[in-house]
């Protein structure tokens, strides 16, 4: 038995993932802003310590797990400085604030979750994809209310920030260095509240239908196949992946960048 705690715990990819875990008998503390074992937001600062405290109480100073599922979609009117908030720091402050606790369990394994956006969304700013890794919370909020755009366009600079956060880290003393794993999954359109949410207004929902559109199945993915995806990243048996950003969507990726990836290293 494994104790794995999940951020987003309450809802879509979150709630079937807790589901999952404890199916396969293992002890999920799962944190979100209610509905859940431990009720913290996530994205202020005073949230996430609060969280942090509490997981590591209830995981009683050894975790094998987490996966932090947070997070937040753009919507007209909701400003993209939240999504920075949420979706980068509400990760990265947990993924950080854990990492010690990850440390003291069996095989550990921690899993972000990114976005296919990163590659399939045109446009986002990557001035604020350069002040969140900058880490400097009010400066990379102010970006993004006053320098960057929309926050249906800026979700994407978020979960691109993520992911190179992971890249980065990953490959360090304090992660891979002290055998810790860290990877992230690169969902596509997952049918969950989420998506409902962005439905309800009606120029998303055309942008919504376009995407499923590059699903080759022609369907968005089911939460339970994203959550079997995580529980081997955070088992026992994905002990070789490090820095990886595993993208999960349907074939939306290779749809629309076919050649682009893996890309050719040009020296010099
Ligand atoms: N559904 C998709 O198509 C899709 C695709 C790619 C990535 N993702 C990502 O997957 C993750 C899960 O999304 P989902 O589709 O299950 O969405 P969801 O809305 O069903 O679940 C998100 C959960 O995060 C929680 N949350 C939001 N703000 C929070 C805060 N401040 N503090 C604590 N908890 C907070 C919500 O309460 C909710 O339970 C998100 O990071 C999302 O960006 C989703």
């Amino acid at each position: 038995m494994r104790t794995v705690a999940i951020t987003g715990a309450g809802s879509g990819i979150g709630a079937a993932t807790a589901a999952r875990l404890s199916a396969d008998g293992h002890r999920v503390i799962g944190v979100d802003l209610r509905g859940a074992e431990i009720e913290a937001d996530l994205g202020t600062p005073e949230g996430r310590d609060a969280a942090i405290g509490a997981v590591t109480e209830a995981c009683g100073g050894v975790l094998d797990g987490l996966i932090t599922c947070a997070g937040v979609a753009g919507l007209p009117g909701r400003p993209s400085s939240l999504l920075a908030s949420v979706n980068y720091f509400g990760t990265v402050a947990l993924l950080d604030g854990l990492r010690s606790v990850l440390a003291e369990g069996d095989r550990p394994s921690a899993v972000a979750i990114s976005s296919n956006s990163t590659t399939t969304a045109p446009g986002y700013s990557l001035e604020l994809v350069e002040a969140c890794l900058a880490g400097d919370e009010a400066e990379a909020r102010r970006v993004a209310d006053e320098v960057a755009g929309e926050s249906m366009i800026e979700y994407a600079a978020t979960k691109l920030a993520v992911a190179r956060w992971v890249r980065a880290q990953a490959v360090t003393p304090h992660w891979g260095g002290a055998g810790i794993r860290l990877n992230a999954i690169a969902p596509g359109m997952i049918a969950t509240p989420m998506i409902d949410e962005g439905a309800s207004d009606e120029n998303l929902a055309k942008q919504l239908d376009m995407f499923k559109q590059t699903i080759a199945f022609g369907r968005a993915g089911d939460p339970a196949e994203i959550a079997a995806l995580l529980a081997f990243l955070v088992g026992t048996e994905s002990t070789f992946f490090c820095g990886s950003i595993i993208f999960c969507d349907g074939g939306t990726d290779a749809l629309l960048r076919a050649n682009d990836w893996p890309a050719r290293w040009e020296l010099g």
